[in-house]
């Protein structure tokens, strides 16, 4: 009989890569920028005001056990697409052991550099310069959670990418998203102001095809055998550079699905049926947490 890891190697090789050479492209330039909170990614430094607390309170209300202070200790993270560290560095100051990862290389070199000013981080984040499939080819059942912000929109094959943080997670682990809805509102706001009128990101970052609604990312985050727990709406004012709750999730969301317990994982695994998506539309604002 097969044994996981072989099971894995197979389903996760060459052929079904996460990663799109042209996207990942698109972050070379500006590799060293990360940092520069007044910079191309200035809205990523905002976001952590929400994002950063919305993964905290969610992982806080599941666990009863927490040390003050150090809220996420014990708890360990995979940040995929972690770019310069921006959300790895917040989680790790909670105290959650964290394991960032990005394709390109000069992202991690800039991750790296930023982490190694403060000694507490250094050893509580560790970065790879890897894909989602090579961590899922060596390891099953590792993390607790998994962090994939403003990601999801960049990658080749989403499904993929879904199985193979579906391999990663512990049972009962959490998966979080943020990412932009595939609406003509998305169009206009996140690729025609933001890019070419306001240029708050470099033109061409996005590409709208890959945009993807909460409702088709529920349904394939469920047929892949999680349970969507929260989707809420998020708005970005280009005035003020801050991020707020709404609740629309027809621009910018951020959603939070757990990995399905053994038993659950056969049934949430079967296609939903258009009855079932009419009456269990995305979950917006159910989250406790905003
Ligand atoms: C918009 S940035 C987000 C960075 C970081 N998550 C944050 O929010 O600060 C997107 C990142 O995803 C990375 N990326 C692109 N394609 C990817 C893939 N297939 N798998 C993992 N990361 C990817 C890029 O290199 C880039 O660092």
């Amino acid at each position: 009989m097969r044994n996981a890891m072989s099971a894995a190697r197979q389903l996760f090789s060459a052929s079904h890569t996460t990663v799109d050479p042209k996207e990942v492209k698109k972050f070379q330039l500006l590799a060293h920028k990360w940092w520069d909170e007044q910079g191309e990614y200035s809205p990523l430094h905002s976001m952590n005001d929400i994002r950063v607390p919305f993964i905290r309170d969610t992982l806080l209300n599941l666990s009863s056990d927490h040390q003050l202070g150090s809220p996420l200790s014990g708890i360990k993270i995979l940040d995929v697409g972690c770019g310069g560290g921006l959300l790895s560095e917040p989680l790790g100051r909670l105290g959650a052991s964290v394991t960032g990862i990005d394709p390109l290389e000069d992202n991690i070199r800039t991750a790296e550099q930023h982490k190694s000013f403060d000694p507490d981080l250094d050893k509580r984040i560790q970065y790879k310069s890897c894909s989602l499939e090579e961590i899922a080819e060596e390891s099953t059942e590792t993390f607790d959670v998994i962090v994939a912000s403003e990601v999801v929109e960049h990658v080749a094959d989403l499904e993929t990418f879904i199985s193979c943080c579906y391999q990663v997670l512990k049972p009962e682990g959490s998966l979080f998203i943020t990412t932009l809805s595939k609406t003509q509102l998305s169009y206009v706001l996140g690729i025609v102001v933001a890019e070419k009128i306001m240029g708050i990101v470099p033109d061409g970052t996005h590409d709208w095809e890959k945009f993807i609604t909460p409702e088709e990312l529920e349904r394939l985050l469920e047929s892949n055998g999680f349970l969507v727990k929260a989707v809420n709406g998020m708005l970005y004012n280009p005035f003020s550079g801050s991020w707020s709750w709404i609740e629309s999730t027809s621009i910018n969301y951020a959603l939070h699905a757990m990995k399905s317990k053994a038993q659950e994982q056969s049934s949430s695994r079967e296609p939903i049926s258009e009855a079932e998506e009419e009456q269990h539309p995305a979950r917006a604002n159910t989250s406790t947490t905003v």
